[in-house]
């Protein structure tokens, strides 16, 4: 029997989160995520994240990332065309892909942690025509983000929902990027090559692309969301920010992300919780043996785009919370794992 989406097996033990599809709860590193979230700031989530993994976590300080993003603007300079690429995750991939991995995993984790807001912000700023902004290592990971990419100082609850956003999204188990990282780490081979290739992974709207096109959706309902979404799926199309592969009822991260938007009073939450609840309405209809509901992008879309990130940026900028996920992973899976190699059953002609 094959099993081509791998549900249900299991690869590896983690410390560093658990997903309870059915109950719909998240514990990232010993915490809910609605806790981590609400309490700690995004340096503290990742220190957490990389010493559950095996990581030395008082190595990790905001001061060590904020002086990874002041090493990452030199890079900038020397990225040729990277920044040219009308995708933003295309133009992350390249970028890390410059980072040179010194087989000290810390290290490198730090790194790319670093280099991704630095690297996505100047992308922004080049497709804005405008010029790319020097990190400020003595800023908080999110605040420096925004501001390398909005060119202005940002306000403090666009500061604080971005901040909840990036820990909501630290890590999520065995995601398909996260597997990914985990196989190239379990070849031997350095983390810079895992982030790249679990970037690779994350870029389709069945992972990590979905937030731009629910954003669209958002503008492209109308005031009758209910017909809207029954033509979407009377043309074979998918709705975003909907169905999760393990989640069997909402996803926990949707009510965080939903929680950390409030404040900033954006004029699209109202229709998002409208649009949301046709879209589940008609999916219980249509599916009744299959729960179809929010996932985490429904409301990244409302989140990101009040805080003022252009929706191309959005699927980059869940990269870069969830560098430091994969890195924990990478370095779990070379203190405990094993060469990742399962098997195919072959059905073509035999000599
Ligand atoms: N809209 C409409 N129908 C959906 C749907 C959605 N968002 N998600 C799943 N379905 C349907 C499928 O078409 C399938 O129907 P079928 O049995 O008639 O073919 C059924 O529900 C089961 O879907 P399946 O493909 O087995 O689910 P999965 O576990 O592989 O998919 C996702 C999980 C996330 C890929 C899927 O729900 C999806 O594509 N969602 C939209 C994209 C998105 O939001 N991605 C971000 C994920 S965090």
């Amino acid at each position: 029997m094959t099993n081509p989406g791998l549900e249900g097996v299991v690869v590896a033990d983690t410390r560093i989160s658990d997903v309870d599809g059915e109950r719909g709860a998240l514990v990232i590193a010993g915490a809910d995520v609605e806790q981590l979230a609400r309490t700690t700031p995004y340096e503290g989530a990742v220190a957490r994240v990389l010493a559950a993994g095996g990581a030395d976590g008082a190595a990790i300080t905001p001061a060590a990332i904020g002086a990874a993003r002041g090493a990452a603007w030199e890079l900038v300079p020397r990225l040729g065309d990277a920044l040219d690429h009308p995708d933003a995750m295309d133009a992350l991939r390249t970028a890390l892909g410059h980072l040179r991995a010194t087989g000290d995993d810390a290290r490198d984790a730090i790194a790319a942690i670093g280099a991704a807001p630095v690297v996505v912000a100047a992308w922004s700023r080049r497709r804005a025509r405008a010029e790319a902004i020097a990190p400020d290592p003595g800023l908080g990971h999110a605040a420096d983000y925004l501001r390398m990419t909005t060119g202005a100082a940002p306000a403090p609850g666009a500061v604080r929902a971005l901040d909840a956003y990036l820990v909501t999204v630290i890590d999520h188990a065995m995601s398909a990027s996260t597997l990914t990282a985990r196989v190239i780490a379990s070849t031997a081979s350095d983390l810079i090559s895992a982030v790249v290739g679990a970037v690779g992974a994350l870029k389709g709207p069945l992972h990590g692309g979905a937030p731009g096109p629910v954003l669209d959706m958002l503008d492209a309902v109308g005031a009758d969301p209910e017909a809207w979404l029954i033509r979407e799926l009377a043309a074979g199309r998918r709705i975003m920010g909907m169905g999760h592969r393990v989640y069997r009822v909402r996803d926990p991260r949707a009510a965080v992300l939903e929680e950390a938007v409030l404040p900033l009073a954006s004029p699209r939450l109202e229709l998002a919780r409208a649009v949301e609840r046709a879209a589940a309405k008609i999916l219980r209809e249509r599916k009744p043996d299959r729960p179809l509901a929010a996932n985490v992008e429904f409301y990244t879309a409302v989140l990101l785009d009040a805080v003022g990130l252009p929706r191309e940026q959005f699927s980059a900028t869940f990269a870069v919370g969830r560098i430091a996920g994969w890195s924990a992973h990478v370095i779990e899976q070379r203190r405990t794992g094993r060469l990742i190699r399962p098997a195919s059953n072959y059905i073509g002609a035999r000599p």
